[in-house]
């Protein structure tokens, strides 16, 4: 699905992260399963993430990230307009976590709700909100991809236990003004054939835990990797270029590309495809591994905030996740 209708300009006024304290590195890993930092690193370029505290929940990463976005966008909690968590590891499963959110930012005007569409959910929070502001509906929008993966991983397997990590990442929407950015073109797409490929089996109606099945451990991140490897590469390179095309650019004319943030190899063979120069590409999956939702919106904060690209320069994010769904979109800063 892409943009056929274009209404009022939407920017970017504030971005935010946050991760928690506790960094678990690949050596700890190695000591709890079969693994090594050497095959970590040279098979995803993962060295270290970041891990919640026991009573540090999805909402409080995503608070906290949010609460800088606002902060740098110069909007007051109380103007808020609309609030869209994206997530697969809700606080609760109801209400949603976009809700405790709200109440802990004080944002009482705000209309919030959560959605779930696993690494692409930022992305998918933006088109939306894009369409809401542009067509009138909002003025504004915090929109926030925050994770606490830790709880949902099977730390006794080395097959996936060693990718994920936990997170924030937020970013502020609004009409912009004369001269300022915008969101140019946007892009995202579904495969429900490939359900598969990558879920949480258990813990939703379909398989709930219950005392008898609760050994099996059907609550935590299950992945065919190399099958979910191929479609990323293809899906994220197909997107980024629809975006490029459709903002009526070339991949020559893009600052900074920010993708999501799950293996080293997917970015670089990516980069390769679209014939981007390593140095245009932005990772930060070394610090913090694949924190799904909040990936991009971590990495979209520090690229902001480390000069990768400045005002007026054209950027591309791009993201892929369980579902399978991608999205993308192309940004004049
Ligand atoms: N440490 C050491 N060995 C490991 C390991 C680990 N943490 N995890 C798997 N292995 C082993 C496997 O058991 C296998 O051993 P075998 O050959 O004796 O059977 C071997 O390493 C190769 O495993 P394989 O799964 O083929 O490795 P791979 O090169 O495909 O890399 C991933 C595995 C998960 C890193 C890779 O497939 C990947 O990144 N896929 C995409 C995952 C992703 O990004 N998911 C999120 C999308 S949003």
């Amino acid at each position: 699905m892409s943009d056929l209708i274009q209404g009022i300009d939407v920017c970017i006024a504030g971005t935010g992260s946050h991760v928690p304290e506790h960094i678990l590195t690949n050596d700890e890993l190695a000591m709890r399963v079969d693994t090594s930092d050497e095959w970590i690193v040279t098979r995803t370029g993962i060295r270290e993430r970041r891990i919640a505290a026991e009573g540090e929940h999805t909402s409080h990463m995503a608070t906290k990230a949010a609460r800088i976005a606002l902060e740098q966008a110069g909007i007051e909690a109380g103007e808020i307009d609309l609030i869209i968590v994206a997530t697969i590891t809700p606080d609760t499963l109801t209400p949603a976590t976009a809700c405790y959110v709200q109440q802990a930012l004080g944002a009482h005007g705000a209309v919030a709700f959560d959605i779930s569409a696993a690494c692409s959910g930022f992305l998918y929070a933006m088109k939306i909100s894009k369409r809401l502001i542009s067509d009138g509906a909002f003025n504004n929008a915090l929109i926030i991809g925050a994770e606490k993966l830790s709880a949902f991983v099977n730390w006794e397997d080395r097959a996936t236990c060693v990718l994920f990590g936990d997170g924030a990442g937020a970013a502020v929407l609004r009409k912009a003004e004369p001269g300022e950015g915008s969101i140019i073109a946007t892009e995202m797409g579904t495969d429900g054939r490939l359900t598969h490929l990558l879920s949480i089996p258990g813990g939703g109606s379909a398989c709930p835990i219950t005392i008898d099945n609760a050994a099996e451990r059907h609550a935590t991140l299950a992945m065919l990797g190399k099958e979910v490897f191929k479609h990323a590469v293809t899906r994220m390179k197909e997107a980024a270029e629809r975006v490029i095309e459709r903002a009526g650019l070339t991949p020559g004319d893009i600052a900074c590309v920010i993708p999501h943030q799950a293996n080293l190899r997917i970015i670089d063979a990516i980069a390769d495809r679209l014939d981007m120069p390593n140095e245009r590409v932005f990772v930060n999956l070394h610090k913090y591994g694949n924190t799904s939702a909040a990936a991009v919106a971590i990495a979209l904060d520090e690229a902001a905030r480390s000069g990768a690209f400045k005002r007026g320069d054209h950027i591309v994010l791009v993201v892929f996740g369980a579902g399978l769904t991608w999205a993308a979109a192309a940004i004049r800063w």
